[in-house]
């Protein structure tokens, strides 16, 4: 299976790159040149710039879109740019060119605005008086969308447009409501992050599966089986399979 991975220069592109390039035929896409990802064929485009980045779509079955801003704080126009345009580039592309499958990076943050309220609000802080972890309604795929950012509001964007791209050209599309992945691949450093950590091996999982499982249209959360997750992950198991092998939890200090 031929995949590309736009964003493979970046924190998760070049870990997916490491993680796939065994099992899958994987190719890049990034503006940047990558510093740590094995060398696979990369084409450096901007994915707002659709005559040069759609070339690399050419027999590719399966795209995993990361390529974005992903810092929560985005300024609006990058968030048009980088995130709003070069997604909608993405979808377009990939029904141009028969592509089967996008796997779309979309984020927590496009419904963030669940931790306002208890007992997210409270967790997210580490307050745990009076609760039982799972002992509360998960917010899963069928919340609403409430985001928390104009990054937020992109990754909506995406997810809807994707919805669109199924229901009228039969694109199959998988959207990951990511959680907190970082470079040192670890929840350590703040209390939210026990909640909210996705590992490494369990996001290579993840997109694996969402790689190799029937799919139709899905929204899946990103997070690894962590004690405090407040984030639904029976979904993603039911539907592709999939199995965290993580926990926050064994890192608590
Ligand atoms: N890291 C997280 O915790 C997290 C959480 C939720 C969602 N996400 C999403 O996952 C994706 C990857 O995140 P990351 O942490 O690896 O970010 P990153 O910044 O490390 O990587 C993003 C990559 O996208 C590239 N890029 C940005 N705009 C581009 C454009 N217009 N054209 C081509 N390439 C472009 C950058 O050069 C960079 O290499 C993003 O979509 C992000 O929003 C990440």
């Amino acid at each position: 299976m031929k995949v590309l991975i736009t964003g493979s220069s970046g924190l998760i592109g070049s870990m997916l790159v490491n993680a796939l390039t065994d099992q899958f035929d994987i190719f890049g896409l990034d503006a940047r040149e990558s510093d740590n990802a094995p060398d696979v064929p990369t084409t450096i485009a901007d994915g707002s710039d659709y005559e040069a980045m759609s070339k690399a779509f050419d027999g590719v079955d399966a795209v995993v879109h990361l390529a974005a801003n992903a810092p929560v704080e985005t300024p609006w126009p990058d968030v048009l740019k980088n995130n709003i345009s070069a997604t909608h580039n993405v979808y377009e592309a990939a029904r141009q060119h028969r592509v089967k499958r996008v796997i779309f990076a979309s984020s927590n943050h496009a419904v963030g605005n669940f931790e306002m309220d208890e007992p997210y609000s409270r967790i997210r802080v580490g307050d745990y008086e009076g609760l039982d972890p799972g002992g509360y309604a998960m917010v899963d795929h069928t919340a609403a969308i409430r985001p928390d950012s104009d990054y937020g509001v992109s990754k909506a964007f995406g997810e809807a447009t994707g919805r669109y791209y199924h229901e009228h050209f039969g694109l199959e599309v998988a959207c990951l409501r990511i959680g907190t992945v970082n470079a040192q691949n670890s929840p350590k450093g703040s209390v939210r992050t026990l909640a909210t950590w996705l590992s490494h091996r369990d996001l290579a999982q993840l997109v694996t599966q969402c790689l190799t499982q029937p799919l139709g249209f899905e929204i899946f959360y990103g997070v690894s089986d962590n004690t405090w997750r407040f984030w639904d992950t029976d979904h993603a198991k039911n539907t592709i399979g999939y199995a965290p092998q993580d926990n926050g939890e064994d890192y608590r200090e």
